[in-house]
């Protein structure tokens, strides 16, 4: 498991790499180019280095948790607030996959008590999850709403889907499903068992709903502070 895992983190970190060096070479080698394409070139690095950042973050946070040294910095937030920022921090991947973000965030969403950085982690690995899970239809769905005293928050894609009797697994540390598919995209399957340590910490549920072929969504639900309020005696 440690040698897959060495291997597979140090694939993942080469690919970007290897993007940021073929960059440099082209802006060393042709002079004066036009501004346009300096302003892409410069958005491709961002871009790769942000994709550096997500794996290291990922890393580090599941070496945090293995530990048992992950704490989280609680306070009062907005699940839309999270969504938009996430949606900011992966603008560039999003737009180099092609892929369309459909919203439907409720207005005048009621606040819960969460760690907006670990929050902002979990919705990260989503939506990279649905991206690299996406198959012809290149479409994410993101939804907030309220129901039975609890916060959701949606991800869905319309891509490869997860067999049901696999969907426990998806949660375990270097758990991958193995698919002609799913082989073809890298990773290392620590992202959904980091989501799962940081939704726990939140006394937040999370459900996943898929069918093979068609796509898959994952629903989070968080406890409301009114709730809670009306619930202890
Ligand atoms: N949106 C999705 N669609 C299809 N399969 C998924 C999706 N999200 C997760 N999976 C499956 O769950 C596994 C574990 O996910 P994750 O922990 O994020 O690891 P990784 O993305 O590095 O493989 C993935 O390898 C994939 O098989
Ligand atoms: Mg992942």
């Amino acid at each position: 498991l440690k040698s897959l895992f060495v291997s597979t983190v140090s694939h993942d970190l080469k690919t970007p790499l290897t993007s940021i060096k073929i960059i440099a070479e082209l802006m060393q080698q042709k002079k004066d180019l036009p501004a346009a394409w300096l302003k892409e070139y410069a958005e491709l690095i961002e871009g790769e280095t942000d994709r550096l950042t997500r794996l290291i973050n990922n890393v580090l946070n599941f070496s945090k948790i293995e530990r048992g040294i992950k704490d989280y910095n609680f306070s009062t937030i907005y699940l839309n607030d999270i969504v938009r920022n996430t949606l900011r921090i992966m603008k560039y991947q999003l737009k180099s996959q092609n892929v369309t973000v459909k919203m439907s965030l409720l207005e005048n969403e009621e606040p819960v008590q969460g760690d907006a950085d670990a929050l902002t982690e979990v919705i990260i690995n989503l939506i990279s999850n649905a991206v690299k899970y996406s198959l012809e239809r290149r479409e994410i769905h993101i939804a907030t709403w309220i129901e039975k005293g609890e916060a959701a928050l949606s991800v869905q894609d319309f891509g490869i889907g997860i067999p049901a009797e696999k969907i426990e697994s998806i949660f375990e540390p270097y758990y991958r499903v193995k698919s002609e598919r799913a082989e073809r995209v890298s990773g290392i399957g620590l992202g959904l068992s980091i989501v799962k340590h940081i939704l726990d910490a939140h006394h937040c549920r999370i459900a996943v709903k898929s069918v093979v072929g068609e796509g898959s969504t994952f629903t989070l639900y968080f406890p409301l502070e009114s709730n809670e309020e009306h619930s202890t005696p």
